[in-house]
C-alpha cells in the first residue's frame, strides 16, 4: 500500500464522534459513507452507543475486532483529538482524517496541539489529512468521509482545496452539471498530507485527467513545480485558483494561514512557464475543470461560429479576437456548401448566421459543414431563444456533433427560462453547455494555450533546461561575497562584479580604472571614442557634480576631461589622484535591461524551503524603463527557448528584429546575456536582486554597462 492508498481505497473505516443526533457532523459523515455505498467495514465510534444507524459501534478504535483499521475519521471536539490519536496509534491505524477545527488556525495554543498530534502520527507511521477540513470524497471507492451535502459522480477530475467552503460551492455546481471527480479533497491545515504530495500522486494516476486546486498560499513554490514536472511524460492540465492578489487580500491570507503571500509576478510566471492554467473566478475555475475534463483540445486557433442571431455573432467575434484566437476563414467551397443548405438571407461567412427562424435541421447542416472543414479548429454554436427555435432538438443535434467531430464544439445557449431544457439535455449527457459567450471563449483560449504548451514543452525538453544542482553555489568568488556580507555591505563592489561577469560570460564594455593620464591615454588609444566617469564608489558619495564626459575622440580631449574630473573629485572628496574609469563609447542602437529578484531565502533551491527562486525580468531599458513597462519574465530554471519566446512578446522585440527596414540587432547576444544572468544567480543564490541597465545593443553585441548586484 502506498502512503495515500489507505486514504483513497480503505477496507476498514471508523468514524469517531458519530452521535445518535443525526444533525451532528460526525453523524452526517457516517451517513454520507452509507449513502455513498461504501462496501468495506464501517464502524461508528462512541462510548455511549453500541449501535448507531444500524451499524455495530465501539467505544474506542482499539476495540474494533478487525486486525487492521485503514482509515479513521476524527470528528470530536479539539480537546479529545489527542487521546483519539493515541488510541489510533495503539491500533496501528494507517491513515486519519481530522475534521475538527481549533488547531493552528486559532493561534499558539492550537498550533501546540496540532504539533503534538503530528508527533504521534510521525512516531507511529500514521498519515493525516487535515485538521480543520471538510474531509474528502473518492467516488470510485464509494467513499465520502466529508460533511459535504452530497457525493458527486465518478469522473476524471482530482480536486483539492484549502477552503472547505470552496469545496462545497464547487460540489453544488458539479452535481446538477453531472461533473465527475476522481478525488475531491479538502486539505484544511495540511499538517501532513499537502497539495504537493496529492498532485504528485495524481500526476501518476491514470484515473486522473485534470487537476483543479484552490490554494490560498503556495509557500513551497519550487516543490509545487517539481510535483507538476516530475512526471513530465504525463503532462496533465492543472487549473489553479489562487486568490490574494491585492495587498488587502494578502493581509487577509496571512492572518488566515500565517503565511506571507509571495510576489504576484513570480507566481504568475511560475504558473505560465509550467503550463498551469490560472482561473480568475469561481465560475471560471468550474468551467475550466469541466472543459478539460470533457472536451477535446483544439488543434489550432481558428474558431468557426454558428449563430441564429447577428448580435451575439459580433460579440463572439470580438471575444475571439481579444483572447488571441482567430476567426476561421471559410473558403469558397465551404461557402458554396453553406449556401446550398441555408436561406438566401443567411451569412455564409464566419460567423455563419443561420437566421432567427433556424430550426434544428439548419443548425445540423451548418455544423456538419464546419465540422468537416479542416480549416476550422473549433466551433462555437450560439443559440438564442426565438419563438420558433427548437431548443431541445437543437441540443440533440449538438450532442451528436460533439460526439462525432474531432474538434471542440462549444454550445452557448443565451437566456434562462426557455433555453434551460436544452441546456440541461446537453448537461445530462455529461457535456458542457455555456450561458455566456465569454465563458466559452475563455475555456477555448485556455485549451489552446495548454495544447500549445504541450507542443512547445516537447521542444523545451529537447532544448534542455539548465541543471540547477550542477551550478548551485559553485561560484569561484563565494568567499569574496561572504566577506562582503560579513562586513554588512549589501551592494557588491565593482571589482567583484567584474570577476562575476567574466565568470559567467556576460560581456561588459572595454574599460579600466586609470590613476594617471599616461595610463589613461595608453588604454584609450585603440578604442576611441571613449567616455570617462568617476568610479561608482565616488559617485555614491557625491551625485551633485559632473561625473561623466562623453564623446572623447583623441588624447587631447582625454587629457582635458581627465584633469578636470580629477580636480572635481579632489575638491568634493579630498582624494588625490583618484581612479577614473575610462570606457569605450559604444555606438549602440537600443537600450535593454535585465534584472532579477529572489523569491524566498538564500536556500530557496533546497528541498522543503519556501519560495519560487529567482525571477528574471527583461525588456526595454534606459531611463524610461519604468514608463514603458515593456517587461517579460522567466523563472529560474529557464531554457533558451523560454527566454526566446518571452523576448518575442516584448514590444522592443520588433525593433531589435529590424522593424521598418532597419538592420536587425544582436538578439542572440541578448538571450546569451539573460542565460548568463541565470547562471550567475545559481552560482550565487546570495543575490537578492540585481539590475543591469542599460544593456547596450549593437548589431553584433549586447554590452552590460551598468551592473548593480545586491546580496
Ligand atoms: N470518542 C468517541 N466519541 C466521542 C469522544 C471520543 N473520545 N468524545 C466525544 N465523543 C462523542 C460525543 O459524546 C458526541 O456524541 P453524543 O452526541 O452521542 O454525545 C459526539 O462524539 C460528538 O461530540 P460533540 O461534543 O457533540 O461535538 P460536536 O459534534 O458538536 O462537534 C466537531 C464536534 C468536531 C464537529 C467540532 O468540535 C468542530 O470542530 N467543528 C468545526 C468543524 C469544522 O468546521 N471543520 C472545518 C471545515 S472546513
Amino acid at each position: 500500500m502506498n502512503s495515500l492508498e489507505a486514504f483513497f481505497s480503505p477496507k476498514v473505516v471508523a468514524i469517531v464522534g458519530v452521535s445518535d443526533d443525526p444533525s451532528k457532523i460526525g453523524s452526517v459523515i457516517f451517513n454520507n459513507m452509507i449513502d455513498a455505498g461504501f462496501s468495506g467495514k464501517l464502524y461508528p465510534i462512541n462510548p455511549k452507543h453500541k449501535t448507531l444507524y444500524y451499524h455495530e459501534g465501539f467505544p474506542k478504535v482499539s476495540d474494533i475486532p478487525e486486525k487492521e483499521v485503514d482509515l479513521v475519521c476524527i470528528v470530536v471536539p479539539a480537546q479529545f483529538v489527542l487521546e483519539v490519536m493515541q488510541d489510533c496509534a495503539l491500533k496501528k491505524v494507517k491513515a486519519v482524517v481530522i475534521i475538527t477545527a481549533g488547531f493552528k488556525e486559532i493561534g499558539e495554543e492550537g498550533a501546540k496541539l496540532e504539533n503534538s498530534i503530528l508527533e504521534i502520527a510521525k512516531k507511529n507511521n500514521i498519515r493525516i489529512i487535515g485538521p480543520n477540513c471538510l474531509g474528502y470524497i473518492v467516488p470510485k471507492s464509494k467513499l465520502n468521509v466529508s460533511f459535504a451535502a452530497a457525493t458527486p459522480a465518478e469522473g476524471n477530475i482530482a480536486f483539492i482545496s484549502q477552503s472547505g467552503a470552496f469545496c462545497t460551492g464547487i460540489l453544488d455546481m458539479a452535481i446538477p452539471n453531472n461533473l465527475g471527480f476522481s478525488h475531491f479533497v479538502s486539505v484544511g491545515n495540511k499538517c501532513d498530507v499537502d497539495e504537493f504530495e496529492l498532485i504528485d500522486s495524481w500526476m501518476k494516476d491514470d484515473d486522473v485527467k485534470v487537476i483543479g486546486a484552490y490554494l490560498e498560499e503556495l509557500k513551497y513554490g519550487q516543490e509545487f513545480l517539481d510535483a507538476i514536472n516530475r512526471n513530465s511524460e504525463k503532462l496533465k492540465p492543472v487549473i489553479i485558483y489562487k486568490p490574494g492578489k491585492s495587498d488587502e487580500a494578502k493581509k487577509a491570507i496571512s492572518s488566515h494561514t500565517g503565511s506571507i503571500a509571495g510576489s504576484l509576478q513570480t507566481f504568475q510566471t511560475a504558473m505560465s512557464q509550467n503550463g498551469v492554467i490560472e482561473a480568475n473566478s469561481i465560475r471560471g475555475f468550474f468551467n475550466l475543470i469541466s472543459a478539460f475534463s470533457r472536451s477535446k483540445l483544439p488543434k489550432g486557433p481558428n474558431v468557426g461560429i454558428i449563430t441564429n442571431a447577428g448580435g451575439p455573432g459580433i460579440i463572439a467575434t470580438d471575444k475571439v479576437i481579444e483572447s488571441g484566437l482567430k476567426i476561421a476563414v471559410l473558403n469558397q467551397v465551404v461557402q458554396d456548401q453553406l449556401k446550398k443548405v441555408l436561406p438566401n438571407t443567411a451569412n455564409v461567412h464566419n460567423p455563419v448566421d443561420v437566421i432567427g427562424d433556424a430550426l434544428a435541421d439548419r443548425y445540423s447542416s451548418a455544423i456538419e459543414i464546419l465540422g468537416k472543414d479542416p480549416n476550422v479548429d473549433s466551433i462555437l454554436i450560439i443559440l438564442t431563444p426565438q419563438l420558433v427555435t427548437q431548443i431541445e432538438d437543437t441540443a440533440k443535434v449538438i450532442i451528436n456533433a460533439i460526439k462525432t467531430y474531432d474538434k471542440p464544439i462549444l454550445p452557448v445557449f443565451i437566456g434562462d427560462k426557455y433555453i434551460t431544457p436544452g441546456f440541461q439535455r446537453i448537461s445530462d449527457q455529461k457535456l458542457n453547455c455555456y450561458r455566456d459567450i465569454d465563458d466559452a471563449i475563455e475555456v477555448l483560449s485556455a485549451m489552446l494555450g495548454f495544447q500549445n504548451f504541450k507542443l512547445s514543452r516537447t521542444l523545451v525538453q529537447k532544448n534542455e533546461k539548465i541543471s540547477v544542482m550542477s551550478l548551485l553555489n559553485r561560484g569561484h568568488y563565494k568567499s569574496e561575497i561572504k566577506n562582503v556580507i560579513a562586513r554588512g555591505i549589501h551592494v557588491l563592489p565593482d571589482e567583484i562584479i567584474d570577476n562575476l561577469i567574466n565568470e559567467v560570460g556576460l560581456e561588459g564594455p572595454k574599460q579600466k580604472v586609470c590613476f594617471n593620464i599616461d595610463e589613461a591615454k595608453l588604454f584609450a588609444d585603440p578604442i576611441y571614442p571613449v567616455v570617462i566617469k568617476a568610479t561608482n564608489d565616488v559617485i555614491a558619495h557625491k551625485t551633485d557634480f559632473k561625473a561623466l564626459y562623453l564623446d572623447i575622440y583623441d588624447p587631447n580631449e582625454l587629457e582635458a576631461a581627465f584633469k578636470e574630473l580629477a580636480l572635481t573629485i579632489n575638491k568634493n572628496t579630498g582624494k588625490v589622484d583618484p581612479g577614473i574609469l575610462i570606457q569605450e563609447q559604444l555606438d549602440y542602437k537600443q537600450e535593454f535591461f535585465i534584472g532579477a529578484n529572489r523569491d524566498g531565502a538564500v536556500d530557496v533551491y533546497d528541498i522543503n524551503t519556501p519560495g519560487f527562486g529567482h525571477l528574471i525580468a527583461f525588456g526595454q531599458g534606459g531611463i524610461y524603463t519604468e514608463i514603458y513597462k515593456d517587461i517579460r519574465y522567466c523563472l529560474v530554471p529557464t531554457s533558451e527557448m523560454e527566454v526566446q519566446n518571452a523576448l518575442k512578446e516584448t514590444k522592443i522585440f520588433e525593433i531589435l528584429n529590424g522593424a521598418r527596414g532597419k538592420e536587425p540587432l544582436a538578439i542572440d547576444k541578448i538571450i546569451d546575456s539573460i542565460l548568463a544572468v541565470q547562471k550567475l544567480l545559481l552560482l550565487y543564490p546570495e543575490i537578492v536582486t540585481m539590475d543591469i541597465n542599460p544593456v547596450l545593443i549593437t548589431k553584433d553585441r549586447a554590452v552590460s554597462v551598468d551592473i548593480k548586484i545586491f546580496v
